[in-house]
């Protein structure tokens, strides 16, 4: 008799969700990587939460929409975004009748795209499960944006063993958490290579090099919302202070939220030593990374990226939800205080044995393989 033929199956239908710079940078491995497996029919969601910043990686990383519901407005309130996101989100569900859908981190398009798929019972599968800072109000509202996907996910892929043990701790059912590393090394890995083979790619910084010559730089970005206010004019005075040393120069790319740049550029504009720059696109702004001497940041994506670059790294939050690079000592928490802020940097520039304790290469964070296990763990039975 014949071999029996076995029959091919039809490609897993996935659509992937996101709507911000990190959630772009942080899933176009993954896109990648699903899009040239003939198991998968990718399909792809962006909700337009950001604009620019979100513009900006989808033309890196060469990923093209078929959905985009342009979601951002100036300025834009939880309460409003989030009903829009729910609302338009759930119409592109309902046209792709999709598997799975994949949603990133703790962002307001995540949660909202988690809920909409729940309302339809479409199983979620989320990309770096399982960050929990224990305190509802830092990061506000990625904490609880993040439980939320936590309860609706079907399969979670949890950074780091740290991560998987707070979703054990949540009564997360073992079989559907997995260890697969950060996929943002993987995302940082492809854009050095890019940059590696074409330097022109990041060129746009070579005039900042040239006027900072000799100094030592520092790398800046801030945004979150629980710093606007009175925590971003004291990280803005902190670094106004920095700036006086003739040593030191800061280089500043400002975030689009309108609450970031009104203070920041009341405070810092026209200072000397500091450069505030318009959000730079992945290249440029793992160039400037890499041309650090020291970083300064609330970012989440930055925490895991300075790391693997060696570059101390102080976290101008009150509690970090990514301990591990605290812990292996690249990183700091230091929080908004500007006393603080100060007397830690000028520690770092001054103290040469301080700085090399913390200036170690390496990646508690993933090995650069995170999107290839994602996708095998996207093949199980859902
Ligand atoms: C969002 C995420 C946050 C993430 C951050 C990454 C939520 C609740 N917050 O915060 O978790 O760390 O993105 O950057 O999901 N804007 C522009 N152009 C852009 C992007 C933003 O003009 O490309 C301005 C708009 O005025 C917009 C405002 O920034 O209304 C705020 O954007 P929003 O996405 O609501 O919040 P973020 O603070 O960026
Ligand atoms: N980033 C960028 N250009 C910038 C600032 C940051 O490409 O001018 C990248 C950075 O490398 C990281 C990501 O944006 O991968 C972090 O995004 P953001 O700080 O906006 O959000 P968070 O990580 O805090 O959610």
């Amino acid at each position: 008799m014949a071999a029996m033929e076995h029959p091919t199956a039809d490609p897993r239908r996935i659509l992937t969700v996101f709507g911000t710079r990190p959630e772009a940078i942080k899933l176009f491995p993954l896109v990648h990587a699903l899009e040239a497996d003939a198991r998968f029919h990718s399909r792809i969601c962006v909700s337009g939460q950001h604009r620019g910043m979100l513009d900006q990686v989808l033309e890196i990383s060469g990923v093209m929409p078929h959905h985009d519901l342009q979601l951002m407005q100036p300025d834009q309130s939880l309460d409003e975004l989030t009903a829009r996101l729910i609302t338009g989100i759930g119409m592109v569900l309902d046209l792709e009748q999709p598997d799975w859908v994949v949603v990133q981190g703790d962002t307001a398009t995540a949660m909202a795209a988690a809920l909409a798929a729940y309302y339809r019972k479409v199983p979620v599968a989320h990309v770096e499960a399982g960050l929990r800072s224990g305190n509802i109000h830092h990061p506000w509202p990625e904490e609880v944006n993040r439980k939320i996907i936590g309860n609706i996910a079907a399969l979670h892929c949890a950074p780091t063993e740290r991560a998987k043990a707070a979703l054990l701790a949540e009564n997360v059912d073992p079989a559907t958490v997995h260890v697969t590393g950060n996929t943002v090394i993987d995302a940082l890995q492809w854009i050095t290579a890019r940059v590696e083979a074409q330097p022109n790619l990041a060129g746009g910084l070579h005039e900042l090099e040239h006027r900072f010559a000799g100094k030592r730089i520092i790398a800046v970005t801030s945004h979150r919302r629980e710093n606007f206010g009175e925590g971003m004019k004291t990280i803005a005075s902190a670094l106004r202070r920095l700036a006086e040393r003739p040593d030191v120069a800061a280089i500043f790319p400002v975030h689009l939220n309108p609450n970031v740049r009104d203070v920041m550029a009341s405070t810092l504009a026209g200072v000397e030593n500091v450069a505030l720059v318009e959000p730079l696109d992945y290249p440029h702004f793992a160039r400037l990374l890499a041309m650090a001497d020291l970083v300064l940041t609330d970012s989440g994506g930055v925490q895991e990226e300075a790391p693997a670059l060696g570059k101390p790294v102080l976290v101008m939050r009150a509690t970090t939800e990514r301990p591990e690079g605290v812990d292996a000592g690249t990183a700091k928490l230091v929080g908004s205080d500007a006393e603080r802020i100060v007397a830690e940097a000028s520690r770092l520039l001054d103290d040469k044995a301080a700085y090399s304790a913390m200036a170690r290469a390496h990646n508690p964070f993933g090995d650069g393989n995170s999107a290839a296990r994602i996708c095998d763990l996207l093949c199980l039975p859902c």
